[in-house]
Order: structure tokens, then sequence, then C-alpha cells
């Protein structure tokens, strides 16, 4: 046989790569086969018993390895554990396993690696904030090397809830209200932390969670109900879980909450038809923390048999925590009720992964000569997302960038200088001894050059104590200008974590207002997991920049930043509401019948007093908010200025199944280098059901010098422009469509175009 080489020589090159391509599918396709025999061979040895011990997940003892744990090792009673932390634990827990059980089949370890593993980047939100999927995916990457060093096979990310209520303090783990970009952000971190080959040692199996609707729960409160009709559902919910799909998640969680009547964990129709029949899903479903059991007290299972029964029958695979399955599946297989199909179609995707992940070779990737501390790399990259993260609201007189120059400056906030709440929520594995706070930054940055005035004011976000508050003010008083870093504590988001006023919490607007009466020039820097409504206190200082929970290298982030050595770029991933009241607001909002900005409309103190009963020409709005947010959807300012010009539509009709494509001119016109984030939406004029005034379909990030110009390109298929009509088939209905290519999702140079019947084809 000839070498690959010289067969190369012999025919032209894209031939050869044709079979070079060939190659790798069939190779795909061999160990796919493969995988397939191994998995029935396996199967075909099983006991019921033992397949029912796959279908269980059981959290860690915290180190410990109690007798009755050892005895369901070696029964075969266990498929997976979560949070033990200690690898060598972890090894003894699989060494048990896979010598001491009959068949012995590894467990798969997971664990909440949500936002890196030790080295800590910004909160899912604040990447969402960076609009950009490969910085993203970087981080899942080495999030996944991490977490795999320390002995982990699973994490149970990413999230992809879509959140349009800022209460909700869940909002911080995932991408933001918008399904396309989520749906970009969730393949990102799919393909960040599987990589290409789930066999690899550095690689982790991915979990998109929490199927589904788990952000659309009443009044942004956790694990309340979500009433989600199935257009809605289909256009905006589930997207992000198919972009995981299509990217090879290896597996999905389902969600706490009820949607219309039926709890996620028991849904066939999420589960079934949807995940499996529609899409195709090929690996295993688990269930959230206990989501099963609870679904008694949802009052839709009697009991815990009946939840076994409703689980398995809807579709879960395997059971986090509770104890349905171990408990009750045996009984309801052998008495006839569930047939023996259902455990062993749930047994075959477990094992299946398992064998992906190459477990029956290699049971635990960790070895003890891995370091753990944060490498230089890691370091490096929890800076660059960090720093694009960060989102500029507000920069009046161009306060920012500051110069290094400056003489004297006051660090203020209980966020300025505090190692673990600017690391957010679900920070599991990262060591406060590796961030970089602010001031350690700003210290290291000018501390030779410029006298640097620190007081925190309040020991912690919450604080009503204002002992702090003469000190931070003096500070302000000898300074030239402050820098205040104020926001939530880690724990005021995340899961459980609601609130029902969205201001900065404890007495902090007090601290920044007594600051902002000092005349100093001051700088707000916000790190918080979800929107704040900051309207009022934004008012009282000159420049605002919103930074999430930024994790390890926060301080040299927003040192950065704050010195002019890069420009701001983070656009918001979610629209910021001036109020609670506001609250769902979101920018792919319906037109209405009434909509607000085609009138003029009487504010509150406007109306006559004893006026007669009218509402002539009012609309969907408050009346003493109006309707507008605080900052919408996509916005962020940048150190430099951007200019669109000659927007292009290759053409203004398109026949369905064609593309347009359309093309901006973009101009940094600015003294400053920095990248700006090219937005596309369009909006469906008339259709059998009323479609959003703006959606977003495309953006770009794209890095301009000082006068430089740029032709930004966009494909933009028409098969992207439908929805799910009433008969919930997916549609491209012909018809007229808006078109803005712009830098958020309430500006932009506008276009128009007509999508028509392609020649001889029905709608
Ligand atoms: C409950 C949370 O809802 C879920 O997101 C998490 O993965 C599990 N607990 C495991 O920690």
């Amino acid at each position: 046989m000839l070498p690959v080489k010289s067969i190369g020589l012999l025919m032209p090159p894209r031939y050869f790569l044709l079979i070079v391509l060939l190659c790798f599918c069939c190779s795909a396709i061999a160990t796919d086969n493969n995988i397939k025999e191994q998995v029935e061979t396996l199967l075909t040895k099983m006991t019921l018993p033992e397949k029912i011990g796959q279908m269980v997940q059981i959290n860690a003892f915290g180190g410990k390895i109690p007798d009755e744990l050892k005895q369901r090792l070696r029964e075969g009673r266990i498929g997976s554990m979560l949070n033990e932390v200690n690898p060598q634990t972890s090894l003894e827990i699989q060494r048990i396993a896979v010598e001491q059980s009959r068949l012995g089949i590894p467990l798969i370890m997971a664990r909440d690696v949500i936002h890196g593993f030790r080295t800590i980047f910004p909160v899912p939100l604040g990447q969402a904030a960076t609009w950009d999927a490969e910085l993203v995916k970087q981080c899942a990457r080495l999030a996944a090397k991490e977490a795999t060093s320390a002995g982990f096979h699973l994490t149970f990310a990413p999230m992809m809830d879509i959140a349009r209520d800022p209460r909700w303090g869940r909002i911080a783990e995932g991408f933001g209200e918008d399904p396309y970009l989520a749906s970009v952000m969730a393949a990102a971190m799919v393909h960040g932390f599987q990589g290409d080959d789930l066999s690899a040692p550095n690689t982790i199996a991915a979990c998109a969670k929490h199927f589904v609707g788990y952000g659309a729960g009443e009044g942004g409160r956790d694990y309340d109900t979500a009433n989600i009709p199935q257009g809605l559902l289909r256009d905006v919910y589930l997207p992000p879980f198919k972009s995981a799909v299509q990217a090879g998640v290896a597996t999905i969680m389902t969600s706490f909450n009820e949607i219309n009547g039926v709890p996620s964990s028991g849904n066939p129709f999420i589960l079934r038809q949807i995940l499996r029949q529609e899409w195709g899903f090929q690996g295993f479903v688990v269930s959230d923390w206990a989501s099963m059991e609870e679904m008694i007290e949802h009052g839709f299972c009697s009991d815990l048999k009946d939840v076994a029964y409703k689980s398995i029958t809807a579709g879960v695979d395997m059971e986090m925590q509770s104890s349905a399955y171990a408990d009750h599946i045996e009984e309801l297989v052998k008495k006839g009720i569930v047939p023996q199909k259902l455990v062993d179609d749930a047994v075959r995707r477990i094992l299946r992964i398992k064998f992906q992940l190459g477990l029956f070779e290699k049971p635990s990737p960790y070895s003890a000569k891995q370091s753990t501390k944060p490498s230089e790399a890691a370091l490096k990259l929890a800076k660059t997302v960090a720093l694009k993260s960060v989102v500029l609201l507000k920069n009046e007189d161009g306060l920012l960038p500051l110069s290094k120059e400056v003489k004297s400056i006051a660090v203020i906030g209980p966020m300025s200088d505090d190692p673990y709440e600017v690391l957010g929520t679900w920070n599991r594995d990262g060591k406060i001894e590796d961030t970089v706070t602010p001031l350690t930054a700003i210290k290291n940055l000018l501390g030779d050059t410029t006298e640097i005035n620190f007081a925190a004011g309040l020991p912690y976000s919450r604080s009503r104590d204002k002992d702090g508050f003469a000190k931070a003010v003096e500070q302000a008083k000898k300074s030239d200008v402050v820098l205040i870093f104020a926001g939530e504590e880690a724990i005021l988001s995340g899961e459980g974590h609601c609130r029902a006023f969205l201001d900065l919490p404890g007495a902090q607007n007090e601290l920044i207002t007594e600051i902002a009466e000092t005349k100093k020039p001051v700088v707000l820097v916000i790190l918080a997991g979800r929107p704040l409504t900051i309207g009022e206190i934004s008012e009282k200082v000159k420049a605002v920049l919103y930074a999430w929970h930024p994790g390890t290298m926060c301080g040299p982030a927003l040192t950065d930043l704050i010195f002019g050595l890069q420009s701001p770029s983070g656009k918001l991933p979610v629209t910021f509401p001036k109020a609670v009241g506001q609250i769902p607001i979101y920018y792919a909002h319906k037109n209405t019948g009434r909509p607000p900005h085609t009138r003029k409309l009487m504010m509150i103190d406007e109306i006559p007093v004893r006026a007669y009963q009218s509402a002539p020409g009012d609309a969907a709005r408050y009346l003493d908010i109006g309707y507008l947010p605080l900052f919408p959807f996509g916005y962020g300012l940048s150190y430099t200025k951007f200019e669109y010009s000659n927007l292009q539509l290759s053409s203004h009709r398109i026949e369905l199944g064609e593309n347009i494509k359309v093309s901006v001119d973009l101009t940094n016109t600015g003294q400053m280098e920095a990248e700006e984030i090219v937005q596309l939406y369009v909006r469906d004029l008339v259709a059998s059901l009323t479609r959003p005034v703006k959606e977003l379909k495309g953006f770009q990030r794209i890095r301009l010098k000082p006068k430089e110009k740029k032709t930004v390109t966009f494909n933009l298929p028409s098969t992207e422009l439908g929805f799910h009509n009433s008969d919930m088939k997916y549609v491209v209905e012909p018809g007229k469509f808006h078109l803005w290519v712009g830098g958020d999702s309430q500006s932009g140079l506008k276009s128009e175009f007509e999508v028509v019947k392609s020649k001889g084809k029905d709608r």
C-alpha cells in the first residue's frame, strides 16, 4: 500500500482533502459503531439492579467513603457522583467501582464548573456581554482542563435559560434575554468544554440546562411556575438548547419548574417529542437536584413510585440526588408497569457517554502531577475576557479614561478590595488568593507615582453601617478623582437569590451620594450578577462602568480600562430597567396596537386633577416611567467613536430560500484603537402571528485603529427569518421586513427588503 503522503502527490489537492475528510468521517462512524457494539455487549451482561444503578447520581460525602457507599459501588448501584472535590477520594471511588464491582463500570464524576474551575472567569452573563463566542469557548476549554485535572468528567454547564427578569438571581448564570445571542454562546461553551474528542484527558462532557423555561418563572422568583405558550417556547426558550444539541452536547438537565402545568422532569412533550424525536438528541438527560422528587410537592405525582414512573416515561435517564429510580424502578419493571425497554434505552445513553468519555480505558483524568494553580495563560485569558465583558454606560465629559499621571486618587466602596465577592455566584473551586482586586491592581499600576487614598466606606454591599463614611469622604476630598467600586455580593445573585428591589443594596447609594457631594469627579464601577436599577445614582456620578462579577482578574482588567490601556467594548446582553415596575422589559417585545413611540404621551404630573375618565391616545407604557429602559439591549459606549455608513443589501427582494448579503461601513472616527460590536436586527412587519419589533440576527466584534474603516458583511439566510406559526410549524412567511445595523438595539442604519414566494412553489 502506498503511504498517504505518496497518494497525496498523485492527485489534485482537493481530491486529497476529500479523501482525508472521508477517512475522518469513516473513522468517526467506525468509532461510533464500535461504541454501539460495546454498549450492547455490556448491556446484555447487566442485571436489572445494575442497569438501574447506572441511572443513579448521588452527592459526594465530603471526601469520605462511608461503608454504605462502598457497598453500593461494589453492587454497581451508582452510575455517577457529583461534588467529590478530593481527587484522591475520587480516584479511590473509581477504583472500587472498577475493580470491585461485577462489571467494573466506572462512574461519571460531575461538578458545577459554571464560569471557571480554579481560574474564575466573569459570570456567564458577563461572558455574554463580550459578544465574543471564540473567547467564551476558550474560557470553557480552560475550565475543562482545570476541572479534568481534579478528576471531573462532566460539568453542569452551560446554563442557557433565557432571562427577561433581573429579579431572578440566576440571570447571572445565563447569557441574557436574547435567543440568538444565547444560542451562539451556548454552542461556544459546549465546543469549549467538549473539544473535538470527549475521550481526550482534558475535555469534559457539558450539560445544557435547565430544560426548559426555568428563566420564565413568575415574578422572577426561582423555581416558580412558568406559563409559556408553545410558540414562545419554540421561538425564544428552546433555541439555545437546540443550538447546544447541534453542537453535540453530551447531556441535558431538566429544570425545577413546571411549564403550563407539567414539571420538566415529568414532561414527555419536551423530553421525548422535542428533544429526542424532533432534534434527535443522543446524549442522556439528568434531572436537577431532587427535581424528580419535587414533583410530589408540585402536585403532579402522588408518591416516589409515581415519580419514578412519570420520570422514566417522560425521558429522564439519570436521577440526581433523590431516590425514586433506586427505590422503585425494579418493582415497576417487574410488574410490567414500566417497560424494560425504557430502562435499557436510558442505560444505553448513559453508557454511550461513558464510552465516549473513554472512562473504560481511563476512569479518572486526574494525575497527581497536575498543578491546580492558575497558569499564566489562564490568568491572561481571565483578564482578557473580564476586560471585554465590561460595559461603559456613561462617560460625561470624557472623564474616562483617567490619565496615569493623576496625582491622587481615592478608591472607595465595598467591592474595591474584596477578593471573594468579585468572583460571583457558583464560585466553588476558585481561591481568593488568586484574585487580584481593583485596589491591588491600581496600586500595582500607579503605586509609585500616585497617591492612592483607600477607604471601603462599607464593609460589604448589604451593610448599613455608616461608620466608615467619614473616612471615605475624607479620602475623596483629598483626591483629584474618585473611583467607587460598588455592587452586589456574590451571594445576592445565583440560585435561590432573587430580589424584589434592584437598587444597590445596603447603604451604598447613600455612600455614593455623600462622595458625589464632595464635587470630585466620580467614576462608579458596578460589580453585580444582574442588571441593577442604577438610573438615579448614575446621575450623581460622571462615569459608570458595569463590570458584572468579573472573576479572578477583576482588578487588572478594570485598571486597564480605567486608565485607558484598552477601551471598554462590552455590550449589554440584557435590557436594564429604570425601575423594577418596568419588568419584564426586553427589546424584542411586540408592537401592540398602541405603541408608545408613535404619540406624545402625558406623564403623571401633566394629567389635570379630576381629569375626566379617558384614555385617548394612550399606549403600552407607564404613566410614571414611560416605556424606555434605562439602557437598551446591545448598548455600550467606547472611548472612541464609531460611525456607521453605507448600509447595502445585495437585494431588496429575495425568494424564500435565498440569502441576503448585508454590508455596512464602520469607521473609527475617534482617537483610540477599539472594538465595536456590530449588530444586525430585523423585523417581520406583517405575519400570521405578530412578530417582535426587533430580533437580533447577527453580530460581529470588529477592531479598528483610529480613522480606520472596514466594510462589515453579514450573510442573512431567509431561513433565519421564520417563526412557529399557529400549527407550530417553523415558517418563513413572505412579506416585508425592516433591517437595522448598528451598535445597539435602539439605533442603527435602517433598510428594508421583501421576501417573496419562490417561483412555482407553495408557501
Ligand atoms: C441545582 C441547580 O439548579 C443546578 O443548576 C446544579 O447543576 C445542581 N444543583 C447541582 O449542583
